[in-house]
């Protein structure tokens, strides 16, 4: 959607979409105060060419004229992984399985994409990362003035104060590569961490996606599709009624910082062991704005007003 006016924030997503992915996208391109210009895929609750191939669907459906390109297939350091397709689907939009190849891939990479736009527009992008985090760190790489001419990262990931949820120490975008996650925190990025410590308290329920529905049939009512896996996933291991919005928090961050509670520190994440993707206060890295508080009525409401206006 485009801006109402030239001071709407621009914004890229960085995502592996991904059935919260999905919501949080839709999210972005229906708030006016967003003038959401790409999104930058990556591996994580699907194979990239899945994101890339799901985020294409997304925009054409949205009417948006984003540009996707496509990024990292897999994590630094050859370090294992799998699609997280017990939580999204076989496919990353629950139980969809096919799903068209709409329009095309940006001819420039994600990291490529990222550095250029960052470069085009210094102080003025902000990247909502919303995935394991090898695309950002494959920016720093290519441009170490990536993390200057970036006005903020806002990723959705981390736990700092609670356990984690693909393991009892991680979260799952940190933990499906942690040498990356490691390296955007050490990086002096500025940087704001939307994690498990506020996420989890954003649940949506079956009958907000069954109203969404109702007021929004083309897009709430795909909304409403592909969240019954991922509604049944949060039943089946955690006797949940309701599924977290992890990504569209993230982006609520973005639009309404003021609905959260942050606490400054340095981080590091575990690298090995059974504490592995941990995120871990470090007092000798630079400081990242970690949510510790939401106002989760406040940001629920706004998301369900917002799509629930989407046509
Ligand atoms: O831990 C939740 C995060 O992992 C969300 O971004 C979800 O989409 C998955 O990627
Ligand atoms: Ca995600």
């Amino acid at each position: 959607m485009r801006p109402l006016f030239d001071i709407a924030m621009k914004m890229i997503i960085d995502t592996d979409p991904g059935v919260d992915d999905a919501i949080a996208i839709a999210l972005a391109h229906a708030l006016p105060e967003i003038d959401l210009i790409g999104l930058t895929t990556v591996f994580g609750n699907t194979r990239v060419d899945q994101s890339s191939r799901n985020a294409r669907f997304l925009l054409d459906m949205l009417g948006s004229d984003a540009v996707v390109a496509e990024g990292a297939s897999k994590p630094w350091n050859d370090y294992p992984f799998e699609p997280s397709a017990w939580v999204h689907g076989s496919e990353g939009f629950g139980d969809i399985v096919e799903v068209p190849q709409i329009g095309t891939n940006h001819d420039q990479n994600a990291a490529e994409y990222l550095v250029e736009m960052a470069r085009k527009h210094p102080g003025d992008l902000t990247v909502c990362a919303i995935g394991p985090l090898t695309n950002i760190a494959d920016a720093l790489k290519l441009d170490p003035s990536f993390a200057q001419n970036l006005d903020k990262l806002v990723i959705m990931g981390g736990n700092l104060h609670c356990p984690g949820n693909i393991t009892a120490h991680a979260e799952a975008n940190i933990f499906h590569d942690p040498a990356a996650a490691d390296a955007v925190f050490a990086s002096g990025l500025n940087t704001v961490m939307v994690g498990l410590d506020v996420t989890l308290q954003t649940l949506l329920v079956p009958g907000d996606f069954a109203a969404l529905a109702a007021s929004s049939p083309k897009i709430g009512g795909f909304l409403n599709r592909i969240s019954e896996f991922y509604l049944g996933f949060y039943k089946e291991v955690a006797n949940l009624d309701g599924c977290p919005m992890h990504d569209a928090a993230a982006v609520l961050a973005c639009s309404n910082p003021d609905w959260f509670g942050l606490e400054h520190t340095g981080l590091r994440v575990s690298q090995d062991g059974e504490t592995v993707g941990a995120t871990l206060a470090d007092p000798n890295r630079p400081k990242v704005a970690v949510a510790i508080e939401i106002d989760a009525v406040a940001t629920l409401t706004k998301l369900k007003t917002h799509l629930a206006a989407l046509h």
